[in-house]
């Protein structure tokens, strides 16, 4: 990533070379044009000197350490669950790894074949693995798709909307990357992929056709806490400090509630949370969402083949259902229950033990701002069913105020969410950060100084706290990476 000085013009934050820079400025094309990004597309930070308006900039920045070694700290059940609900996590988390073919509802249009192709890192039920697996995906059982520009071997998994319709009318779409053609369990589909178009880099999955908006699988650990978090506490998270948030550039929001700032769901109003821009209310939602979306598997939530060619439709609808000869409870799910019931009892992440390194980064965190939108902790309802992970009044170390912002010219992919507009996000949650390959929503880095740079932009509630940082000591952001990297 690059950090360009125009005089007179907000930092700039690009990939060299790949235009999603954030002012046409022949300044910044001219250097640009002279770095190589996809000689290293995930190049080191760049010296805090040339960006502009730091009084004192540090001689050198701290490090990412990297993805954390040693176990997973993920992917298990919620501790001390009884047998009745560790089975129930099991056949979920079967059902979970399942990988389906088309007999079983895959396609006609798909992403990938099971939830664990894309939901793997450092677990089953985390986040984008190392090795992209679409690549043997997508041309599985005879299946003659091109692997698209910004799927690639050693990049993030990556679901892909269209912004416009080619007529120019707002899309906002996934647009599916495989189809079923040519699969020997496909006969007499036959379906041409969408168009990509221009390729830009397939690491960064920046620069090339400017049509297209990335997402990457979100982590599922600890998500049964995040379901159990009432609307009431977000609430009161938000209003706490507010004087204090607003002096750095984070809006306060009294009125979001009013004024829709807040992702409310269409259908009760109340506040949504799931999903990069905080657009899905509940687990089950999400589940029948994504096996429509992600995998073309209809329903009892999502009915409808996303693709009606004909030819291609090629089993009943709902493809997958409550099974109502089942005798017991797991025969009986249909599997988006058993998905969801998996994840609200996924246990959260384990952090690393504590070192000094990791306890002064955990209050440089606060100081430099960043908990002023990752908030540490929320805690859960005082009343919670028993399908969850989630005890009653639980402190839940998620990192974030589950809060939509507006991240900047920078990161807005120009996709609207409910409340959520172009540029908005919710605040990622932090907590297993160590154990992750990739971030931002379109997987652009694999290193945390990037991913903190990219928050700062123009029209960024994030610039100031991002000023911060790098006004920070090289010991004192090294504190913090290292705190990052415990999560
Ligand atoms: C092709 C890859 C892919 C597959 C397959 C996939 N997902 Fe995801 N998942 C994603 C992406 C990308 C996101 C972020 C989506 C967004 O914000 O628009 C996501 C987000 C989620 C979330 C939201 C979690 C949060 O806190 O934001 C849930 C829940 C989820 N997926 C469940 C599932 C389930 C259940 C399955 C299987 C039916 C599944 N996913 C299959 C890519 C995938
Ligand atoms: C204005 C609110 C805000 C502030 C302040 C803020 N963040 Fe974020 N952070 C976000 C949002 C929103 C995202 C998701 C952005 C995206 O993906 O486009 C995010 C994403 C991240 C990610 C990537 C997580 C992932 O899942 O990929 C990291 C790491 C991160 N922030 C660290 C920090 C640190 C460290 C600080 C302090 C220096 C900080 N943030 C300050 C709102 C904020």
């Amino acid at each position: 990533m690059k950090i360009v000085p125009i005089i007179g013009v907000c930092a700039v934050v690009g990939v060299a070379g790949y235009g999603f820079s954030i002012a046409a400025n022949a300044q910044l094309a001219a250097a640009d044009a002279t770095a190589s990004a996809l000689a290293n597309p995930y190049g080191r930070a760049p010296a805090a000197s040339l960006w502009p308006g730091y009084g004192n900039p540090p001689a050198s920045l701290a490090v990412d350490p990297g993805v954390r070694g040693g176990a997973a700290g993920a992917g298990g059940p919620v501790p001390g669950a009884n047998p009745l609900l560790t089975s129930i996590f099991n056949d979920g988390l079967d059902k979970f790894n399942e990988v389906e073919d088309v007999p079983e509802g895959l396609g006609p249009r798909f992403n990938a074949n099971s939830c664990a192709s894309c939901h793997s890192q450092p677990a089953i039920g985390g986040s984008s693995p190392p090795n992209n697996p679409q690549l043997q995906i997508g041309v599985a059982e005879g299946a003659r798709n091109v692997i698209p520009w910004f799927t690639t071997r050693n990049g993030p998994i990556r679901e892909v909307r269209f912004k416009r319709h080619p007529d120019g009318s707002p899309d906002g779409n996934v647009h599916a990357i495989f189809t079923i053609t040519g699969r020997r369990d496909a006969a007499g589909c036959n379906l041409a992929q969408f168009n990509f178009g221009t390729p830009g880099n397939p690491l960064t999955g920046l620069g090339g056709n400017p049509n297209l908006a990335f997402r990457i699988p979100t982590p599922l650990f600890g998500a049964g806490l995040i379901e159990s978090i009432p609307d009431s506490v977000i609430l009161a998270n938000m209003a706490a400090q507010s004087a204090q948030k607003s002096q750095i550039g984070i809006r306060g929001r009294p009125n979001s509630v009013l004024s829709g700032n807040i992702n409310l769901g269409p259908n009760d109003g109340t506040i949504t949370r799931f999903g990069w821009k905080a657009q899905n209310k509940s687990l089950l939602l999400f589940s029948g969402e994504a096996y429509n979306v992600e995998m073309g598997i209809t329903n009892e939530i999502f009915t409808d083949e996303r693709d009606q060619t004909p030819g291609c439709q090629l089993n009943a609808t709902p493809e997958n259902r409550t099974n109502y000869d089942g005798t017991t409870a797991t025969e009986v799910f249909p599997d988006i229950v058993a998905f969801s019931n998996f994840m609200r009892l996924l246990a959260a992440p384990q952090p690393a033990p504590d070192t000094p390194s990791i306890v002064r980064g955990r209050a440089n965190f606060s100081t430099i701002g960043c908990a002023a939108c990752h908030t540490p902790t929320l805690t859960t309802a005082a009343l919670i069913s028993d399908i969850s992970a989630a005890k009653p009044n639980q402190k839940v170390n998620l990192f974030s105020d589950l809060l939509v912002h507006n991240m900047g010219t920078g990161l807005a992919d120009g996709i609207t969410q409910g409340a959520a507009g172009p540029d908005e996000f919710r605040t990622a949650p932090l907590w297993g950060l160590g154990k992750r390959v990739f971030f931002l929503h379109d997987g652009r880095t694999r290193n945390l100084v990037e991913a903190i740079s990219a928050h700062r932009s123009p029209g960024s509630e994030a610039n100031q706290v991002v000023d911060n940082y790098f006004r920070a000591s090289t010991a004192q952001q090294q504190d913090l990476l290292n705190f990052l990297r415990a999560l």
